[in-house]
């Protein structure tokens, strides 16, 4: 790719031309035949993304609402959410809203969920379902999702839902081998495709838990998506310039292959690691479980996060400020996507140049 990227949010990330320009096809009928081929189309590649041999649905909004579909469509009584960072805290929220007994695994901020305790807390009560953030944004945490679903499906009969928004397309995911039953990602992080779209995955476990619930909503219902999947379609009038993005990008995708670009996320990191190192600057998470995909960093001293943002900004580079309570200092290197080594380091060279202004600023 020949494009240089200077937009490094965690999300939504940088949509290449090719994607931007695959959306000012003629708008068709969602209820059409060109349509029909249009959603089937998507369903290899997105199977290879999320690595399942089931389902792949498609539902026309952002993240959240797929977050609670998950838990209206399936949860009767209880769920334990896992939490370690603001979108964990998210769905944990949005449980209470509904009235279910929900219950909290918290790890500190920076940290990952401890599989041991996870077994321990299902030991001692019977959850509908288990909500596990895969790769927490907030704070640029990979949770090791294998270990924690295998712990859930060795204690307990609950579903495993998982929110893989920032991590899919970037982090290694394998749906069908972790055993996991809702499985969603908004398409805008890693993926890189505009927001607006959410792929979940929904298993047959899942879809008889949700069959024995009464009330499911109407948005909030995954079976009545399943129902509109089996006819190649969304059940409302879908953003249709998105389904192109999204079949465009899925191209780019398979050109690189699925294992190559976790490969390429990788490498995004560990450039990201070395430079921090070297510069001063500092993780603010664990290092064990650091994010392909987000680095959550402190400046180092004197150096205000927000003010850094803000000096980036001025010379059109764009990063994250640090999210919630962590607002006031870090900030996040959104490294998804499509994102290059050769965009990481001119971002690195702004930063050097912002921080020594600051620094000169500072002195004077
Ligand atoms: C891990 C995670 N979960 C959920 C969300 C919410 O996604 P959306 O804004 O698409 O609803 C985000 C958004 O940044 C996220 O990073």
């Amino acid at each position: 790719m020949t494009e240089r990227i200077r937009f490094f949010l965690p999300g939504p990330s940088y949509v290449t031309e090719r994607v931007r320009n695959a959306m000012t096809a003629p708008v068709i009928g969602h209820r059409s035949a060109p349509f029909k081929q249009l959603y089937r189309s998507l369903q290899a590649p997105l199977q290879r993304v999320v690595r399942t041999e089931g389902d792949v649905l498609l539902a026309c909004a952002s993240a959240t609402l797929v977050m609670e579909s998950a838990v209206v469509s399936t949860v009767r009584r209880a769920v334990l959410h896992c939490t370690c960072g603001a979108f964990a805290e998210r769905w944990l929220e949005i449980s209470k809203i509904h009235g279910f007994e929900a219950d909290e695994l918290s790890a500190p901020w920076g940290e990952a969920i401890d599989p041991e305790l996870l077994r321990q807390t299902l030991r001692r009560k019977v959850y509908d379902a288990v909500t596990i953030t895969h790769n927490e944004t907030s704070t640029g945490v990979l949770n090791p999702l294998a270990e924690l679903a295998a712990v859930v499906r060795e204690e307990s009969e609950a579903l495993i839902l998982v929110d893989c928004v920032s991590g899919l397309g970037g982090a290694p995911f394998e749906n069908d081998a972790w055993g996991v039953d809702i499985a969603l990602a908004g398409t805008q992080k890693a993926l890189a495709v505009p927001p607006g779209l959410v792929a979940f995955t929904f298993s047959e476990r899942a879809r008889a838990q949700a069959a024995r619930k009464r009330r499911r909503g109407f948005y909030t219902d995954l079976l009545r998506y399943v129902s509109y999947h089996e006819k190649d379609g969304t059940i409302t009038t879908p953003p249709i310039p998105l389904l192109f993005a999204l079949q465009n990008q899925l191209e780019a995708i398979e050109a690189e292959g699925i294992e190559n670009r976790w490969q390429r996320h990788r490498e995004l990191r560990t450039r990201t690691e070395r430079w921090a190192a070297e510069g001063g600057f500092s993780y603010a998470s664990s290092a064990n479980h650091g994010s392909p995909t987000v680095s959550c960093l402190r400046p180092p001293a004197g150096i205000s996060a927000p003010d850094l943002v803000a000096g980036l900004a001025e010379r059109d580079f764009t990063v994250g400020g640090g999210y919630g309570r962590w607002k006031p200092d870090t900030f996040r290197i959104g490294h998804m996507g499509e994102v290059r080594i050769e965009d990481l380091d001119a971002l690195f060279e702004e930063i050097h140049a912002v921080t020594e202004s600051m620094t000169v600023v500072h002195t004077a």
